[in-house]
């Protein structure tokens, strides 16, 4: 599989098109009244559940904490660690799809080199990339074996 390409939103496959669906829905959640830029993110896990999350801010700027991470978390809290997919869902900022922060991406790594799908809240085509893409040479990603 090309990891690294846009392709239309009806090519993608059915279950990571549903993962998207919710992602978008999970955006309306975004609490972001500082930046007013609302993400939206969703982890696919391998036995078909689905979490997902939005960026959540704060007065205290450095507190808030990014849809990826959100998404993270509410999973690996609920026992899953094992991700097949993961979506981010935000407006594209200068005609470029919005990808995770250094901070997520790292927190990414620590659960495998997973299928990283960006898209925009309309769904017209959507980036597929990977994890290893974003973070070449990540810290701690030959970590598998302990996250079963
Ligand atoms: N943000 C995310 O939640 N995920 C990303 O992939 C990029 C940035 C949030 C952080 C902050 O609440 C807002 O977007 C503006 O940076």
């Amino acid at each position: 599989m090309n990891i690294e390409e846009v392709i239309d939103f009806t090519a993608v496959e059915p279950d990571v098109q549903s993962l998207i669906k919710k992602t978008v829905a999970a955006r309306e959640y975004s609490y972001s009244p500082y930046s007013k830029f609302k993400v939206g993110a969703g982890v696919l896990c391998i036995d078909g559940t689905i979490f997902t999350g939005c960026n959540i801010e704060n007065a205290s700027y450095p507190v808030g904490i990014c849809a990826e991470r959100t998404a993270i978390v509410k999973a690996v809290s609920e026992g899953k660690r094992k991700f097949k997919v993961l979506a981010v869902v935000a407006d594209k900022e200068n005609n470029t799809f919005t990808t995770p922060c250094g901070l997520c991406r790292q927190t990414i790594a620590e659960f495998g080199d997973i299928p990283i799908y960006l898209a925009e809240p309309l769904m017209k085509s959507v980036l597929r990339t990977s994890l290893s893409k974003l973070l070449p040479c990540a810290f701690g990603l030959g970590n598998a074996e302990i996250l079963q």
